[in-house]
């Protein structure tokens, strides 16, 4: 996607250095910056404290962390533990263990000295599939897209979509999974408009998703995420579409906290809820999202105190609570599959359902050994 109008990732390669370059989210919406990360101390900091963040991004990242590791010392010691350090920094989204399996099936089997190069292959493998992945996902959730917006009245005005935290390009290495139907939409020049919910505490849909709906001029306008029911109530909303951290073998769904509410306002108002997620985003291993799914435990001082950009141009954070207030930070929810529309995958639309999971693992060509590994 464009920065400015110029194509950017955001976690790009430099081969020449073998080394990678990823768009810093924690200085976005007021600040752009690009940080080189050449370690594995380097990578997890960078994961740990959001520089990146969204579960394919976070996937595609903790490869190349792999490969730094690998490149210091590629012994069976350390193959251990940088999988066990990269992850533990987030545990909710599964594509970090999907792509730190994929880099180990890869080197395991290699003498020491081939392990680097391999690993090295293979992050580079993953980073490119994770675009053309997104890209088939688009172009899937354009086609429900276009059916919504021939379902609305003539002349009723663009087709409202509501989206939640920030399931865009920056969440992945480009187009993102529920954005990018948005993004092909606008482009193939299908009037829409998008509700941007902030997604307190971290505000990914005021700082990220807010700023590159605007960098790719879709039509947008931020709410504070109680308006949701609200919208949906009023008739402003035609369809909600959401990303997803993990997903279940019977189709329930892990993402940023606040979804699970917006899917209760989408069934109460009879619309439409789809999540996006490329097929390394489901966990074939658990069944029932709500009890086996880790949520991550994030720091109170995100729920107690705001950042912004102050009066003087600089970064502030301030306190919002009264000093000491105690406050619970739960990073993501799960929305049961029986409030899920539809699965959109890059490889078309699957219900959220054992029955719709099975069908996907089909279509994968997946046997029942295989699903139930990873
Ligand atoms: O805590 P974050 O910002 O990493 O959470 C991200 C989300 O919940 C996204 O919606 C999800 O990863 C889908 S990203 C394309």
């Amino acid at each position: 996607m464009k920065i400015q109008g110029v194509s950017r990732r955001s976690i790009e390669i430099i081969a020449g250095r073998q080394t990678v370059r990823i768009l810093d989210q924690t200085v976005l919406p007021h600040g752009l910056e690009w940080r080189e990360l050449a370690s594995l101390a380097g990578v997890i900091e960078a994961i740990k404290t959001m520089r990146v963040r969204g579960a394919p991004l976070i996937g595609a990242t903790a490869a190349f962390g792999y490969f730094f590791a690998l490149r210091d010392d590629p012994g069976d010691d350390l193959i251990a533990r940088a999988y066990a350090e990269l992850l533990a920094t987030r545990p909710t989204a599964v594509n970090l263990r999907w792509a730190l399996d994929r880099i180990r099936r890869v080197v395991v089997p290699l003498p020491p000295g081939a392990r680097a190069a391999a690993a090295w292959a293979e992050a580079g493998a993953i980073s490119e599939e994770d675009v053309r992945t997104n890209q088939a996902i688009g172009a899937h959730g354009l086609a429900l897209l276009q059916a919504a917006a021939q379902r609305k009245p003539p002349s009723s005005g663009p087709l409202q979509i509501m989206t939640h935290c920030n399931a865009g390009w920056l969440g992945c290495v480009d187009w993102g999974t529920a954005i990018a139907p948005i993004y092909q939409a606008h482009d193939a020049g299908l009037e829409v408009h998008v509700w941007v919910s902030e997604t307190r505490p971290r505000g990914q849909g005021a700082s990220l998703t807010a700023w590159e709906l605007g960098q790719h001029n879709v039509p947008h306008t931020l709410v504070v995420d109680n308006e949701a029911g609200h919208l949906a109530q009023r008739g402003l909303v035609d369809l909600m579409i959401v990303g997803a951290d993990r997903v279940t073998a019977r189709g329930d769904a892990a993402n940023k906290i606040g979804t699970y509410l917006k899917a209760l306002a989408a069934r109460a108002h009879h619309l439409p809820f789809y999540v996006a997620l490329p097929v390394s985003t489901i966990d074939w291993t658990i069944t029932d999202g709500i009890r086996e799914i880790p949520i991550e435990q994030r720091t109170s001082r995100e729920v107690t105190h705001v950042v912004g950009l102050a009066a003087d141009g600089q970064r502030q954070e301030v306190l919002i609570s009264p000093a000491g207030t105690p406050a619970r930070n739960d990073g993501f929810d799960v929305t049961p599959g029986e409030l899920i529309t539809g699965l959109v995958t890059e490889h078309g639309l699957f219900g959220a359902s054992p029955e719709g999971l099975a069908h996907l693992a089909k279509t994968l060509g997946r046997t029942g050994s295989e699903t139930a590994a990873t």
